[in-house]
Order: structure tokens, then C-alpha cells, then sequence
């Protein structure tokens, strides 16, 4: 059955890479959990999509210019809804734990970002928490830069590397030729615009971002391997419409 994947905690419906968004996500019982990964300036983890803050913060600046301290003062649900105003940018670790304290036991996809910025030296940190205990659920690295997952191979070979992809056909291509990457993360228009012959792709596939009604359904009975969705309560409720 396809695995319903909450993006960057429930995204639609609560401030994006919060601990609510994350609580929504392991509430609503789905399959897997994405989240993404940056440096602050003095290279701590946390858990946040945009290089800036602005966007999803009441601050303002690059996160690897804020230092940890400067980042947990700022106020991330606000611009979302002022219900949510306590909500901080978390560190990956609390989210971690957080997920282990609720015992979820689904997919954790743990996205590099490193597509804009290096970040020297996190694939490295990112691993040693990763392995710095035996967490209760499932974990994949996922990233759009492909040395990113080529080091999180040398480092932790065992765990999955998925390479996100848009809707680049050289990337699909390349990826086909890559044995340590095991799944392609594409824009939900590819898989779309692919039609029936998406189920012959020899590895697994999980779009982004699958938020119409019609196209997860689409995914579901194609048995995609996994959707990430924004909303992933209503997604849950879909597929259990279709497989009750
Ligand atoms: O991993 C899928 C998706 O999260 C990639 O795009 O920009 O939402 O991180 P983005
Ligand atoms: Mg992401």
C-alpha cells in the first residue's frame, strides 16, 4: 500500500517543520514523516525548510548566520496562526525524541538541505545522532544534492538514500544507474505525465507534493510507494476510503 508521508510535519494545516506539525503528523497515524535538516552558525542541527527565517519565523536573517541561541527565540507558528505562537524552530534531537517519546514507528525522511548551501561537515554530524542510538522507527536520508548521499553512504550505509528529484529527466536517468540510491523523490508531475508506465521505474518512487484529492487517489491504486503530502490526515482518510 502506498505510505502516506507527512511533509515537513503536516504542512497544510500546521506551521511546517514544528513540534505541532510533527504531533499532527504522528496523530493522524500516517506512514512516514518528512522533515528538513540546516546548520546553524555554530553548527547545530535544526529543523527548518528555508535557508532564511524569514518566511517562517518572526526574525529575520540566514539561519547559518543566527546562532542557536538567536534561533530559539524567535517565534515559528505565529505566521501561520497565532494559536501556534509558542512554537520554536525545533533541533533535529527534539524531534527526534519526540518521535521516540510518542512511539511512532513509521518512516523518518530526513532531508539534507544542501542543495543551496554546503553546510561542510553536516552529513558527518547529521549521521552521528542518527547512529548515536537505536531509534524505534525507520529512517532514510533524502536529498537534491547526490554528494550530500553519497557521503551519508560512506558514513551509514545501511540506511535507505533517496534522491529528490523534480521533473529533470537526466536526474530520473541518472538515478536508474545508481545502486546506493533506492528510491527518486520527483515532483508529482512527472509521475503524473508518466501515466500506467510508472509502475516499470526499477526503483521506488515517492512524489512531492501530492495534496489534490484525485491525484493521491491516482497514486494509490498505481501502488506508488509513497506520497508526501501536506495534508496527511485527509490523505489517511482517502486511502482508507479506497482499501477500508
Ligand atoms: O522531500 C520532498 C520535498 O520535501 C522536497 O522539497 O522543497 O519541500 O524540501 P522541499
Ligand atoms: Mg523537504
Amino acid at each position: 500500500m502506498t505510505k502516506v508521508i507527512a511533509h515537513r510535519g503536516s504542512k497544510g494545516t500546521h506551521p511546517e517543520n514544528t513540534i505541532a506539525a510533527f504531533l499532527e503528523a504522528v496523530d493522524c497515524q500516517c506512514d512516514g514523516i518528512e522533515l528538513d535538516v540546516q546548520y546553524t552558525k555554530d553548527k547545530v542541527l535544526v529543523v527548518i525548510h528555508d535557508n532564511s527565517v524569514d518566511r517562517t519565523t518572526n526574525g529575520r536573517g540566514e539561519v547559518d548566520h543566527l546562532t542557536l541561541q538567536e534561533i530559539q527565540q524567535l517565534d515559528a507558528g505565529s505566521w501561520f496562526d497565532e494559536i501556534y505562537r509558542d512554537q520554536r524552530v525545533p533541533l533535529l534531537t527534539e524531534v527526534l525524541e519526540l518521535l521516540k517519546e510518542r512511539e511512532f514507528k513509521g518512516l523518518l525522511n530526513i532531508e539534507i538541505k544542501t542543495d543551496e548551501k554546503p553546510y561542510m561537515g553536516i552529513e558527518e554530524d547529521l549521521v552521528k545522532v542518527m547512529q548515536s542510538q537505536p531509534w524505534p522507527f525507520d529512517y532514510l536520508y533524502s536529498s537534491f544534492n547526490l554528494a550530500s548521499l553519497e557521503l551519508a553512504q560512506q558514513l551509514d550505509p545501511t540506511a535507505p538514500k533517496a534522491y529528490i528529484i523534480g521533473v529533470s529527466p537526466k536526474k530520473i536517468k541518472q538515478a536508474r544507474g545508481l545502486s546506493f540510491i533506492s528510491a527518486i523523490h520527483p515532483k508529482i508531475d512527472w509521475v503524473k505525465a508518466q501515466g500506467e508506465r510508472i509502475s516499470a521505474y526499477p526503483k521506488a518512487v515517492r512524489p512531492w507534493t501530492v495534496n489534490d484529492e484525485l491525484d493521491m487517489q491516482d497514486c494509490f491504486r498505481k501502488k506508488i510507494a509513497g506520497i508526501h503530502t501536506d495534508y496527511p490526515r485527509e490523505a489517511m482518510r482517502y486511502r482508507r476510503l479506497m482499501y477500508p
